[in-house]
């Protein structure tokens, strides 16, 4: 049996295929420190967890739940981005819970996207938006961010990749083909947004007819103010956003995430995600909105944790010669590679073949990311120590 078209060119994912590879090494003794992934090793608060075992201990909690999600969770998120991102959202219409954020990407562009149609993605950026895009059939249209501009895009080369991409459809239908994907704080690089520059994307996207998909799992980690794009005045007319528990609340693995914005848009997404699975385990929910109703305290703890473990990821990326700015937000810490390696795979590789420390090489997330590496802060103090203490062994200081 052939695989579809549709994965033609998509591979696996690089972080299932590197963790297979770690796990090798570690068969084979080698202890291998992970400081690749983002996936925060800390706990969620306990009170988050207690309403779960009490939810489950209930015996009509089990039942398959409403597509749309309880409305106590939609109340919840409601609140929440009310509360820090001064954003009002009717929690009727305008909240879809998802399973995580990452399906959806997938549903977004199963929704919006036709064979042909065109995308823009950040280069670097999150891998899945580029395989989520292709597998619905679109062309990917990358806009580049580079350093020098800070890490946001340039306004100008927008336009022109727009007005000389061969795919751009024929503006008709309201948003067909012209999706565009940004996420700030950045991940790779840890960029923050500023008010000014989420202004001028809204008025591009109008001008442009484009619907964009703001994607903001990081607003909380090692930044003091979370700003959503649709808190732009008239943002809701063209901008969805995606958000998520798994980073502000240490919840990874139990997949929590939300689309929000204009009911119409709600309402588009839900025709392909309520063919596609059903809501969340109710006790799951109902944890979920607990973990949102915390407050600035839980923030402050975690991010005390973060902090630390930044200055050690700061001290080790010194002995590797790799130089960044130390105002990023987020779970890395995004840094440049010194000129005698070719690029990020090649100090990642010799990292992982002379220390048994893996970086993610800047690479993966596309070419603007070739020069650069990726360390996560979802690892112990002790354990960054000790990749500390093995590079220093293998250079001598
Ligand atoms: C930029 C970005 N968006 C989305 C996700 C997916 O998060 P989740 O599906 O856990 O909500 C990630 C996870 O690493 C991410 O880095």
């Amino acid at each position: 049996m052939k695989t579809a078209k549709r994965l033609e060119g998509i591979g696996e994912y690089y972080f299932s295929q590197k963790l297979r590879e770690i796990d090798e090494m570690n068969k084979a003794g080698k202890q291998v420190i992970n400081l690749g992934i983002g996936s925060p090793d800390l706990p969620p608060h306990p009170d988050v967890i207690k309403t779960l075992h009490e939810e489950a201990l209930k015996q009509n909690h089990h039942g398959y739940q409403n597509y749309k999600g309880s409305p106590v969770l939609r109340n919840s998120i409601s609140k929440w981005y009310k509360k820090w991102y001064n954003v009002e959202l009717d929690a009727d219409t305008e909240i879809l819970p998802l399973i995580g954020s990452k399906e959806g990407i997938m549903h977004i562009c199963m929704t919006y996207l036709n064979d042909g149609d065109f995308v823009l993605i950040p280069n670097p950026g999150y891998p899945t938006y580029r395989s989520a895009a292709k597998i619905a059939g679109a062309d990917i249209v990358e806009y580049k961010l580079k350093e020098k501009n800070n890490w946001f895009p340039d306004f100008n080369e927008l336009e022109k990749v727009l007005e000389t991409s061969q795919s751009l459809p024929p503006k008709t239908e309201r948003f067909r083909g012209g999706l565009m994907f940004v996420n700030y704080p950045h991940m790779p690089t840890g960029q923050l947004p500023s008010r000014e520059f989420f202004v001028r994307l809204v008025a591009f996207a109008k001008k442009h007819n484009i619907l964009i998909c703001h994607d903001n799992p990081y607003s909380f980690i090692l930044n003091d103010s979370p700003l959503s794009l649709l808190s732009i005045d008239g943002a809701k007319d063209v901008v969805i956003e995606l958000n998520s528990l798994s980073k502000s609340h240490n919840m990874a693995g139990w997949r929590v995430g939300m689309l929000v914005g204009a009911k119409q848009r709600i309402d588009e997404v839900l025709r392909f995600k309520s063919n596609m699975d059903s809501g969340m385990f109710l006790p799951l929910q109902l944890a979920a909105a607990r973990a949102l109703a915390l407050e600035q305290e839980w923030h402050d703890e975690v991010n005390k944790v973060y902090t630390k473990r930044r200055e050690k990821v700061f001290e080790l990326l010194k002995i590797l010669d790799c130089s960044f700015d130390e105002n990023q937000a987020g779970l890395f810490v995004w840094a440049s590679v010194p000129s005698n390696f070719k690029d990020g795979y090649e100090l990642s590789d010799k990292v992982l073949g002379d220390s048994n420390v893996f970086i993610t090489p800047g690479g993966i997330f596309g070419s603007e990311g070739d020069k650069y590496i990726r360390t996560s802060l979802c690892t112990t103090e002790e354990k960054i120590e000790e990749a500390i203490n093995r590079m220093k062994i293998k250079v001598n200081v």
